[in-house]
């Protein structure tokens, strides 16, 4: 058959990132998905704004309504609610599965998302959206949907991490970690989106729909982000044994599913407080699989397309095979090395 067109809205950090595997890695990306699949456009504010060379001039265009359109996967990084969430609803109108990022989008209106998607009989992928290239939205969707998730404690915002842990560890205040954290691509383009807590709030609410497969809005999400904590708080935490974090915890409660985010106390003993940098971790407690940490790079252009590549490769699969299984052929295309010797 025909390849799958595939539009890509955005070509910010995360955009660029996944452009350039599309560009160069097509033929790959196509033999997993046992389906041919080709970059028809890529929609961004300014057509002639400067970008990363990988991004082919040719493909740009202003008009990501007729993108979207014409398009089997409408991959959607612009991030922010509008337009973005009018362009995904026209995707499922016009017949396309799509593939998302956006955490805010999901989390204030992944319900309607969610009914359009099922109207058109399509799908909507947003791995990425959460924890970046930690794929723990498949985990909670899918590999968990069996268990009974009691408690999720999350760190899922990599500038606060960053933030948290330089001035545990380097003595930097939080203006000086807080820029270094903008310089290594890893803030919300208005940071206070991090520091606020908002950030993590949204992705709150993703894993409690997903973990407690509930909808949670996100005005129900406590928050209360990091700007408060002093150097004095993060000393004083590390004499008494335990470090700063700035958790999301999702729980099932006797009144409820409960979700908050804010600065915690974990002691130095727990697998959340080893992760260090701008890293993600999700601690989940289940009743028949006990406790699982999922851990790894949650921000940043690279980290976060590999997540977005895979839904676009299960979207393809989906899309050409009607499962999420590669295609039989996908098996045949890489060569087998002689056993080594022992
Ligand atoms: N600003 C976010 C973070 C990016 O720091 O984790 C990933 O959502």
């Amino acid at each position: 058959g025909r390849p799958l067109k595939i539009a890509v809205l955005g070509a910010g950090v995360v955009g660029t990132e996944v452009i350039r595997a599309l560009v160069t890695d097509s033929h790959d990306l196509g033999a997993r998905i046992g389906a041919a699949v080709e970059l028809v456009g890529v929609g961004v504010r300014d057509v002639a704004a400067d970008r990363d060379a990988i991004v082919p001039t040719s493909l740009l265009t202003s008009n990501a309504a007729d993108l979207v359109a014409g398009a089997d996967i409408v991959v959607e990084l612009m991030g922010g609610i509008e337009p973005a969430r009018t362009l995904i609803l026209h995707a499922f109108e016009t017949g396309a599965s799509v593939v998302t990022a956006n955490k805010a989008l999901i989390a204030a209106h992944g319900p309607e998302l969610y009914e359009a998607a099922e109207r058109a009989g399509r799908d909507l992928y947003f791995e990425a959206a959460v924890a970046g290239a930690i794929p723990v939205v498949r985990a909670l969707r899918e590999s968990l949907s069996g268990d009974h998730v009691r408690r999720v404690l999350g760190i899922v915002n990599g500038t606060t991490n960053y933030i948290l842990d330089q001035m545990t560890t380097d003595g930097l205040d939080m203006a000086q970690a807080l820029s270094q954290a903008q310089e290594l691509g890893y803030a919300e383009a208005d940071p206070t989106a991090d520091v606020e807590g908002m950030d993590a709030a949204a992705k709150a609410a993703i894993i409690a729909a997903l973990a407690f497969h509930t909808r949670m809005p996100l005005a129900a999400v406590a928050r209360e982000g990091i700007t408060t904590v002093t150097k004095e708080d993060v000393d004083a935490a590390r004499d008494a044994g335990y470090v700063i974090k700035l958790l999301a915890i999702v729980e099932d409660t006797e009144a409820g599913v409960q979700a908050r985010v804010h600065p915690s106390l974990v002691p130095v003993g727990h697998p959340l407080a080893g992760v260090h940098g701008a890293f993600n971790a999700v601690f989940v407690e289940a009743d028949d699989a006990g406790e699982l940490m999922f851990y790894g790079r949650g921000a940043g252009g690279a980290p976060t397309a590999s997540a977005v590549l895979g839904d676009i490769v299960s979207a393809a699969r989906h899309r050409a095979h009607g499962g999420l299984a590669p295609a039989e052929s996908a098996y045949a295309a890489i060569p087998i090395a002689a056993a080594a010797e022992a």
